[in-house]
């Protein structure tokens, strides 16, 4: 059973992920307004990830018989200046969700909660490789250095990525 502390803080989390999904929703509608539907295509399947993870905590906190209560969230942004100022502001974005998940990690044990904890773990890993994706772009974006020709050819490679729901180990 959880406790109220614990799973208002996974309700809370459950909450991000889906402000999370939104985020991103808004930069691929950027992306498809500039023509660049392989950016947008990659921010769609972000999108999809961050879905994953909102279903995941939903999931958990009705296993641990607890409520999971969806609650209002800020509107994203609609605009970016550049590719590269999307993307850095993805990062930084990812940057917050790892600090709430180390967050809840240290809360959870605190409470004694080692459940929570174990399935925590899956998204510290998880974390990991979200910063990197949004970081690996921002090295190929800065790479190009705004030369449409190098913009283009990223674009048509952002445009291969596909949804693979992530391992659970
Ligand atoms: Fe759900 Fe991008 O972290």
């Amino acid at each position: 059973m959880l406790s109220k502390e614990i799973e208002d803080a996974l309700n809370s989390q459950m909450n991000f992920e889906m402000y999370s999904a939104n985020i991103y929703m808004s930069m691929a509608s950027w992306f498809d307004s500039q023509n660049l539907v392989g950016f947008a295509n990659w921010m769609k399947i972000q999108y999809a990830e961050e879905m994953f993870h909102f279903t995941k905590f939903y999931n958990f906190i009705n296993e641990r018989g607890g409520r999971v209560l969806l609650s209002g969230m800020d509107a994203p942004e609609t605009e970016w200046a550049s590719p590269l100022a999307a993307f850095e502001n993805a990062l930084a974005h990812e940057q917050i969700v790892t600090g709430r998940i180390n967050n809840m990690v240290a809360q959870s044990t605190e409470a004694k909660d080692y459940a929570t904890v174990n399935f925590l773990q899956w998204f510290v890993g998880e974390q990991v490789e979200e910063e990197a994706s949004a970081d690996g772009v921002i090295q190929q974006l800065k790479l190009v250095d705004g030369a449409s020709g190098g913009v283009f050819m990223l674009d048509r490679e952002m445009g291969q990525r596909v949804f693979t729901p992530p391992a659970e180990e």
